[in-house]
């Protein structure tokens, strides 16, 4: 109770937001004891109060205040192409202000698949040249948190690990916390004793697909994805994309994007 709020500086760069709306979607921990009582959000555009110069203002100071202490967090890849005037904010390039927030902060989460990966921005033929974080700062422990959006619940398990325990959750060799991303959604997916015992649906709409079968046949990624959604769910642990009856799309895998189509084998 007497540990000091864990200060956050939390960027928007090519994105489309959904990775806040998971993150304020979590349940366990509850996303409103995280942002008031855990850490001390100085700087989000889509979860302050403030804007414009006043928002700047307090970002800054952060930065100045807590520099080697703040985790910065970042939702969106970052644009190269045309020197970076595809996203700008404040008068600055995006990649600017990333490289700017970098300097000073103790650790870097990326996430979200734009910025683990590049995400659809980055779909050839990457008219911008959205580029993932860790391909411009290489002197930064960064975490990264892939998925069109990540879980909720495990963007804030991350965010609370380092919290509770001041350092990084174990990685894996792409820079996954493995509690989250060591295993294939097909490992711990509930029709995948269908799939063991050979019973695919066909199509969308067969006899099959009714009974639950497995939809490999259907453009399933899970045997390639790693990702909690078959273990955790979503919403709540109400559901997830394979139990609505349409195949995991391997949002969290390196160009998803470009290795469709996601309806064919
Ligand atoms: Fe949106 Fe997906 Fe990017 Fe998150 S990873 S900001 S959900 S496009
Ligand atoms: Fe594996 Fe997908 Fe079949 Fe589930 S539906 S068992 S993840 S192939
Ligand atoms: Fe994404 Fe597949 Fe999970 S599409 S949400 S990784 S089931």
């Amino acid at each position: 109770e007497n540990t000091p709020r864990l200060p956050v500086i939390w960027e928007h760069y090519q994105e489309c937001t959904c990775c806040s709306e998971s993150f304020i979607r979590s349940n366990h921990p509850i996303v409103a004891d995280i942002i008031l009582d855990r850490i001390s959000l100085d700087y989000s555009l889509t979860l302050m109060a403030a804007s414009g110069h006043q928002a700047e203002a307090a970002k800054a100071e952060t930065m100045k205040k807590y520099h080697g202490e703040y985790i910065l967090c970042v939702e969106g890849s970052i644009p190269l192409g045309d020197d970076g005037n595809y996203c700008c904010i404040a008068g600055k390039s995006a990649k600017e202000t990333f490289l700017e927030a970098a300097e000073g902060a103790k650790a870097i989460i990326a996430w979200g698949s734009c910025a683990s990966n590049g995400c659809v921005q980055a779909a050839k033929p990457n008219p911008t040249e959205a580029t993932p974080i860790h391909k411009l700062v290489k002197n930064k422990p960064i975490i990264r948190v892939p998925g069109c959006p990540p879980i909720g619940e495990v963007m804030a398990g991350v965010i609370m690990h380092v919290v509770a325990f001041g350092r990084l959750p174990k990685l894996d060799r792409l820079g996954r916390p493995k509690a989250f991303y060591g295993k294939r959604v097909h490992d711990t997916c509930y029709r995948r004793p269908y799939y063991d015992a050979g019973l695919f649906a066909e199509t969308f709409d067969d006899e099959n697909s009714k009974k639950g079968y497995c939809l490999y046949k259907l453009g399933c990624k899970g045997p390639m994805t790693y990702n909690a959604c078959a273990s955790m769910k979503w919403n709540n642990g109400v559901s997830f994309p394979i139990q609505s009856g349409h195949g995991c799309i391997g949002c969290s895998e390196e160009e998803f994007w470009d290795k469709g189509p996601f309806y064919e084998r």
